[in-house]
């Protein structure tokens, strides 16, 4: 695996590959690479010639108070972890070389981008998308894959291609889960050991939440308020605990099929995301 921190030894190399036909593909992430990551790639390698991985932790979607300064940063590792899978390209640029002088361009994807964790952490999106799209310009792959863990984000992603015109195929991969079924994260190494232990309640009540939703038994707001409540008694504070449409985030109506449930909660100060996909109707798929 070859690694350059500069945006032209980046399009140095890709450009030779363009000139050879090979189909590139882009995988962004800021390191502290887990399994969830390396599946990204490993579908990516499934659809491309060339794999182009980025490590950056993009201090534009952080807020203040956040944790952008204590971000777990592990170059090495990830380094092993990437050449096991066979990436091509790792892109490792600091904050200069992204942001050389003060940006005046922020590319916001509205709507979108206000709802869910967008309404508590406000401008993320903004900050996604933006460093995002400069990755692609920068990158200028075929097409880029990002995990659907962060379901909102691929959202905003793909919605951002298409208002743009970005000739970049979207590819969204299932989440990874460790054996309990709690939703693999960098964050998880902030859990102290009895966190950790509660941490999968989570996944639980999203399943929970499914099984009530297919069952139609009773209303989806009573479902939402029941596994929020769930959670708090196992001392998560949740920001929302919400039963959607999986293609525009608006809350889900009982003629929906298409269903995504996002939970978002702080265990002590590790903030936690999950969520899970269905088919209502499971026979049209
Ligand atoms: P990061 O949190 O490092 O995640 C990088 C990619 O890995 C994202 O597409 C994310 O959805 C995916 N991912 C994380 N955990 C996963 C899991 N358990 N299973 C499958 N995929 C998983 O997301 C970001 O970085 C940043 O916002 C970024 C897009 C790089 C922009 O800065």
């Amino acid at each position: 695996m070859q690694k350059v921190t500069s945006v032209k030894a980046l399009r140095d190399i890709v450009q030779q590959w363009k000139q050879q036909g090979l189909c590139i593909a882009f995988v962004p992430t800021m390191g502290n690479l887990h399994a969830g990551h390396i599946k990204l790639v490993t579908e990516a390698k499934k659809k491309a010639d060339r794999i182009v991985v980025s490590i950056f932790v993009n201090p534009t979607q952080f807020g203040v108070g956040e944790d952008f300064k204590s971000y777990p940063r592990t170059e090495e590792l990830d380094q092993e972890l990437l050449n096991a899978a066979s990436a091509d390209l790792l892109f490792l640029p600091t904050v200069l070389e992204m942001y050389p002088q003060q940006s005046k361009t922020v590319v916001s994807v509205a709507d979108l981008s206000q709802s869910h964790c967008g309404a508590h952490r406000v401008g993320h999106f903004d900050g996604v998308a933006t460093v995002v799209a400069k990755l692609f310009n920068i990158v200028q792959p075929d097409l880029a894959v990002f995990g659907e863990k962060d379901f909102q984000q691929l959202l905003v992603i793909k919605q951002m291609v298409k208002d743009l015109n970005m000739a970049i195929d979207i590819i969204g991969v299932a989440t990874e889960r460790e054996s309990d079924g709690l939703a693999m994260s960098s964050r998880n190494a902030y859990l102290s050991k009895q966190q950790r232990l509660v941490a999968v309640q989570m996944y639980l009540s999203l399943c929970k939440a499914k099984e009530s939703v297919l069952s139609a038994e009773q209303g989806m707001s009573t479902t939402e308020s029941q596994q929020q409540k769930c959670l708090e008694n196992f001392g998560f504070k949740v920001d929302y605990f919400s039963i959607c449409r999986n293609d525009n985030l608006q809350q889900a109506t009982d003629t929906d099929e298409q269903i995504v449930i996002l939970v978002a909660a702080k265990l002590g100060s590790t903030r936690l995301i999950d969520n899970i996909c269905f088919n209502r109707n499971p026979t049209i798929n």
